[in-house]
């Protein structure tokens, strides 16, 4: 199966963003561990980080003429924000688990509204950079 794992704004400063919020870990750290597992699984992994809402609709537009089976997101800010990328991701109809480091409940209450858990498969906060990894676990156990 091909998975592709999107990465919303400022994801790109993970590792010195606010650790205490959401850790140590660069997004190379975890672009890294998932891609071993995907090509350890056979599968193939793709990743983008954006920090446009309009190329991560445009990638997630591409994801459906290339067959991509799955998606694992965190649309970061845009999760409270952008109904573009809800769209383009119910357009597509490509299932994917939305992902956030932090507990966003535990936080702010702009943080709690999501355009997208309701169309998600499934949703993990709150679990660090281990969240993304239990996502693709799950997605190659469930045989996508
Ligand atoms: C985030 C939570 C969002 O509220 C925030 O805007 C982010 C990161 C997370 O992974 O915890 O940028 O999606």
């Amino acid at each position: 199966a091909t998975i592709l794992v999107l990465h919303g704004p400022n994801l790109n400063l993970l590792g010195t963003r606010e650790p205490e919020i959401y850790g140590h870990t660069t997004l190379e750290d975890i672009n890294q561990a998932l891609s071993t597992r995907c090509k350890d699984a056979g599968h193939h992994f793709m990743a983008l980080q954006s920090n446009a809402e309009y190329e991560l609709i445009e990638r997630i537009h591409d994801a459906r003429r290339e067959g991509v089976d799955f998606i694992i997101f965190n649309p970061a800010a845009f999760t409270h924000s952008s109904i573009a990328l809800r769209d383009a991701l119910a357009g597509v109809n490509i299932p994917f688990i939305e992902v956030h480091l932090s507990n966003v409940h535990q936080r702010e209450s702009f943080r709690h509204h999501s355009y997208f858990s309701d169309i998600a498969v499934g949703v993990i906060c709150g679990l660090g950079a281990k969240g993304y990894e239990l996502a693709l676990d799950w997605a190659i156990e469930n045989g996508f």
